[in-house]
């Protein structure tokens, strides 16, 4: 099944590394990317996603919308992990520019033309896909699926020990989102340190692939691997990718399940915290939560999607 779809973006890494899925995989169709205030500054997030569409040889061919350059009440606060996001490494000039169309505007467009066709890979703070709900208030019923990579399912977060970086920055977005009535399925950082962590043998055979997209790629990875290290995570994380990937490829997934999940928008300390609850007598459940993915299975799918290139 080809998926239409938007992906929203706080381009750094992880995250470019999820766009080349929308940009490159057989199964995706990419209608647009959408920019979100998160890892990076705003507009180094716009060139990283400009510089990304040029690595897939998709100049021109995906456009690129401006949204939230901070969150909706909060402070912006900076993912710290990323460097400048592409690698500190100098790229040319990307010649594609953003479209003067917003980007709840066109998540709003898009998504109103083509109702119940159109998948919506949020991995960045919700504060766009908020901002959407806001305009349009039947955006929900119109999303086909939105996959969210956000929250601790009941584990250590990573940006304090309570919250995890997307739903930390926006706490407030993610609550909208959360009791909008998407039918969402959420990608956690639980799943991510355990089912993609690729450590350095796993970098080193994507190193060998020798072409411009796993040298595009390494180039991008080594600051966050090295981050990583210095907190005890032995290999770079890809919880963006594992995202996009997953609803290209659904196979990947092992496991799944219902749960009630809600973000902590009043506390200071447990500011972005995010309840995953899985007894429906308590709360009905308002998301599909992936519990467990064929993590081996999803590192040789980026592989091969490396190893393709761009489309033909
Ligand atoms: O917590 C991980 C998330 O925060 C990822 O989306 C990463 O890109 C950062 O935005
Ligand atoms: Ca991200």
């Amino acid at each position: 099944m080809t998926h239409r779809m938007i992906i929203d973006t706080d381009t750094a890494a992880d995250d470019s590394f999820a766009l080349l899925v929308g940009l490159l995989h057989p199964e995706a169709q990419l209608e647009a990317i959408t920019i979100v205030a998160g890892n990076v500054s705003f507009d180094q997030q716009v060139e990283n996603a400009l510089i990304t569409i040029a690595a897939a040889g998709r100049a021109g061919e995906v456009p690129v919308h401006l949204g939230a350059r901070v969150p909706m009440l909060r402070k912006w606060h900076a993912a710290g992990a990323h460097g400048d996001g592409k690698g500190n490494h100098d790229f040319p000039q990307p010649t594609q520019r953003p479209s003067e169309e917003g980007a709840a505007e066109a998540l709003v467009r898009i998504v109103d033309e083509n109702p119940g066709e159109i998948d919506i890979v949020a991995i960045g703070p919700l504060t766009n896909i908020a901002t959407a709900v806001l305009l349009d208030r039947g955006f929900a019923s119109k999303v086909r699926q939105l996959w969210i990579m956000g929250g601790c399912d009941n584990s250590i977060g990573n940006v304090t020990a309570a919250a995890e970086y997307n739903f930390y920055v926006d706490p407030e977005a993610a609550d909208i989102i959360l009791s909008a009535g998407f039918d969402a399925t959420i990608v956690t950082w639980t799943l991510t340190v355990t089912q993609a962590l690729w450590d350095r043998e796993q970098l080193a055979a994507i190193a060998a692939i020798d072409n411009d997209l796993a040298r595009f790629f390494t180039i991008l990875d080594t600051p966050n691997l090295e981050y990583n290290e210095g907190v005890a995570l032995m290999g770079s994380t890809h919880p963006d990718s594992m995202t996009a990937m997953l609803l290209v490829r659904p196979d990947l997934i092992r496991g799944s399940s219902r749960k009630f999940v809600a973000v902590e928008t009043r506390g200071e300390l447990s500011r972005g915290y995010s309840l995953f609850d899985d007894r429906p007598e308590r709360n009905a459940p308002n998301a599909t939560v992936i519990d467990e993915v064929d993590a081996l299975g999803f590192w040789r799918a980026y592989v091969e999607l490396l190893t393709a290139g761009p489309r033909g």
